[in-house]
């Protein structure tokens, strides 16, 4: 064990944990977590910079793209491969609209109304979907993916709900304006950025909603306009926000999304390919797996469990009854599977 050891980092207490993690706590009282190797300067092709003044951005994270490890994110994505193809097309169409005007060109003749139409078209993507189903970990991936199809290099960065302020008067609105132009900075002339707003439904609820305040309000307008002043890059700032709570979005950033793309909870086989995946290696006997579906399935009232049910409690929990004693049994993930429950599904309702 390693242990807590203090190493300083603009003023704010951080130290390295055991698997060579540094920890910091944020100005807003959360913690931040990176590894100590990549946090800093630009380290290469794999970094991930966590700015060490936290007050100074408005990004949790930024990664460089492409990246090795969102990369190896994607290919541990039960189906990702298979939404991915499906995605790029129409991702490339909206980040790549120099691209489309040399392919109508060659093509076409330059078909001017139809190279317009296309970028009339707002570069925003709308994950939505029940909590734990892969959408912020595909959105990263997606974006590695893309800065790869496109042969370009960029940034991913990452949204933090701090945006969304403690409330003072026009902060929401002057802190999604900040996040905006630091990312219209970084796209420069040439670069692509992808920017994640997660938990999209705290920055872009229904102004309608009865309960919204209007400082609140002020925000989401602010956020609709940069949306809209994001065509101006013309595709090299493509946004993707995520929600688990897809009716509370306010219609006017639903109506600009290019693409909507719905999570669900893993079916039978998803379940049964992340087991088998998971566990590769481990020797658990013939039929273990089609059981664990089996338990992990939805019935009567109770929902499926969700892919991060799977990776993050039942088979922890599985590994926590053996470990370190002895070898994981098919009896530990049996009985760590029918002994949790499920997150429960949200309950979506119109505000
Ligand atoms: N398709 C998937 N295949 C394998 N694991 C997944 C998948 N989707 C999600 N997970 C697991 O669940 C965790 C949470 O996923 P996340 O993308 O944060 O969900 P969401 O953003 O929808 O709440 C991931 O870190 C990963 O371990
Ligand atoms: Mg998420």
């Amino acid at each position: 064990m390693v242990g807590p050891r203090p190493i300083g980092a603009g003023g704010f207490l951080a130290w390295v944990g055991s698997h060579g993690l540094r920890w910091r706590l944020r100005r807003d009282g959360g913690f931040c977590r990176s590894s100590i190797r990549q946090s800093g300067v630009r380290a290469g092709k794999d970094a991930i910079h966590v700015v060490s003044d936290a007050s100074t951005t408005a990004f949790e994270a930024r990664h460089d793209l492409p990246s090795d490890r969102l990369l190896e994110q994607g290919r541990r994505l039960v189906g990702f491969d298979r939404r991915f193809e499906r995605l790029s097309g129409h991702m490339r169409l909206l980040s790549d609209l120099d691209g489309v005007s040399t392919w109508a060109k060659r093509n076409h003749g330059g078909a001017p109304d139809l190279v317009a139409a296309l970028g009339d078209r707002y570069p925003l993507l709308v994950f939505h979907g029940d909590v734990g189903t892969g959408k912020t970990a595909t959105a990263e991936a997606a974006a590695d993916g893309l800065a790869r199809m496109l042969d370009t290099e960029g940034f991913l960065l990452k949204l933090s709900t701090r945006v969304r302020g403690i409330g003072h008067v026009g902060e929401m609105s002057t802190l999604i304006g900040d996040a905006f132009s630091e990312a219209t900075k970084l796209a420069g002339r040439a670069r692509f950025v992808a920017m994640i707003v997660d938990e999209g439904d705290a920055l872009a609820f229904n102004r309608a909603a009865e309960r919204a305040h209007h400082e609140d309000r002020v925000g989401v307008n602010a956020l609709i306009q940069r949306i809209d002043e994001a065509r101006q890059l013309r595709g090299r700032l493509l946004i993707i926000l995520c929600t688990n709570r897809f009716a509370a979005l306010d219609p006017a950033v639903l109506r600009r999304a290019a693409l909507r793309e719905e999570f669900q909870r893993p079916d039978d086989h998803e379940r049964h390919v992340l087991f088998e995946q998971v566990l590769a290696g481990v020797e658990v006997g013939k039929g273990v797996v089609d059981e664990l579906v089996n338990i992990t399935g939805p019935r009567d009232e109770r929902p499926g469990f969700t892919f991060s049910d799977i990776q993050t409690r039942v088979v922890p929990e599985a590994v926590a009854r053996a470990y370190p004693e002895r070898a994981l049994t098919a009896e530990d993930l049996l009985v760590a599977a029918a002994e949790l429950e499920p997150t429960p599904e949200i309950r979506e309702h119109e505000e």
